[in-house]
């Protein structure tokens, strides 16, 4: 599979040569910020939205990133030319480096940067087709006053622990409320209900990450004047919906069709879904920034 890395400082395109130092504290410690990006036909999607929310996360950690968006910018196209693919994905992290076993971040000299740009393994289509089956998990998602998530922070276990819930029920993803039993988003991606032609989201403090494809959804909306909106949601609202979807920049837009086994409108995928995600395809066609 092509293959780019950016490993702070160099490129390397073999995993084997992709090494990072046991006293990282990305590693030790999960500190560190992170972005998933896609990249459709020779652009990479809505780059200035994630290299907006990268900095603001660094911010959130006080994580000082060594260069300048626009520098940041150009190693992020020059790993992706590398891979000689027109379509891919993107990981890209920001650590806080190098330090020893203490956690104090004043030991770690300077942040490192990691790029990987490598094909995707999406959803098989037929989930596309056929929809979802997803289960609400124990594991509630952390309070905004604790680690929050609107912070894209190397610290997944959160997600980790829901995800473990949904695949130990069989289900496809899981469904994560917050502190106060608010429905929040799944455990990698956020989450829909459409009725009546309005479109619903859960809000930002809400236990949320504000992803860069539910951004792109709202804004997709609001042009076609469908009304959406973002607001507290409880799992009946989701239940009670004609349909569910969810967001992501791997997943795109996915439709739910099962919720704790019980079917979303009449358990099938609907249309709404359908013509959403023929115009978030036609966005992905021109909507980034050229790395050729
Ligand atoms: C917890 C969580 N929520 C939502 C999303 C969707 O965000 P985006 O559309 O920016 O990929 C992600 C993506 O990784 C995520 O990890």
């Amino acid at each position: 599979m092509a293959l780019s890395i950016y490993l702070d400082g160099k490129f390397v395109d073999k995993k084997e040569d992709a090494t990072v130092s046991i006293f990282e504290h990305g590693l030790l410690y999960g500190d560190g910020v992170f972005e998933g990006i896609r990249v459709y036909n020779g652009l990479v999607f809505r780059l200035e939205d994630h290299m907006g929310r990268l900095f603001n996360s660094a911010k959130g950690i006080d994580l000082k990133i060594p260069v300048s968006k626009e520098e940041m910018t150009e190693l992020v196209l020059e790993t992706t030319r590398r891979t000689g693919l027109d379509d891919c994905y993107i990981r890209l992290l920001v650590t806080r480096g190098i330090g020893d076993l203490g956690i104090d971040p004043r030991k770690c000299e300077k942040a490192a940067i990691y790029i990987i740009a490598t094909g995707i393994a999406l959803y098989p289509e037929d989930r596309y087709e056929q929809g979802l089956k997803v289960v609400t998990v124990s594991t509630r998602r952390t309070r905004p006053d604790m680690l929050n998530p609107q912070f894209k922070s190397l610290n997944y276990l959160n997600n980790i622990l829901g995800k473990m819930e949904a695949n130990r029920m069989g289900a496809d993803e899981g469904i994560m409320l917050n502190a106060e039993g608010y429905v929040a988003e799944c455990t990698a991606d956020n989450i829909f209900a459409a009725k009546n032609r309005e479109l619903f989201t859960p809000p930002p403090y809400h236990g949320i990450l504000e992803g860069i494809t539910r951004k792109v959804i709202i804004e997709i909306a609001k042009e076609n004047n469908v009304p959406i909106h973002e607001r507290g949601m409880v799992l009946q609202d989701f239940i009670a919906a004609d349909e569910v979807f969810l967001t992501g920049s791997g997943a795109e837009l996915i439709p739910v069709v099962e919720i704790d086994g019980r079917p979303v409108g009449d358990g099938k995928v609907g249309d709404g879904f359908r013509e959403l995600r023929k115009l978030f395809q036609e966005r992905t066609k021109y909507d980034g920034i050229p790395f050729k």
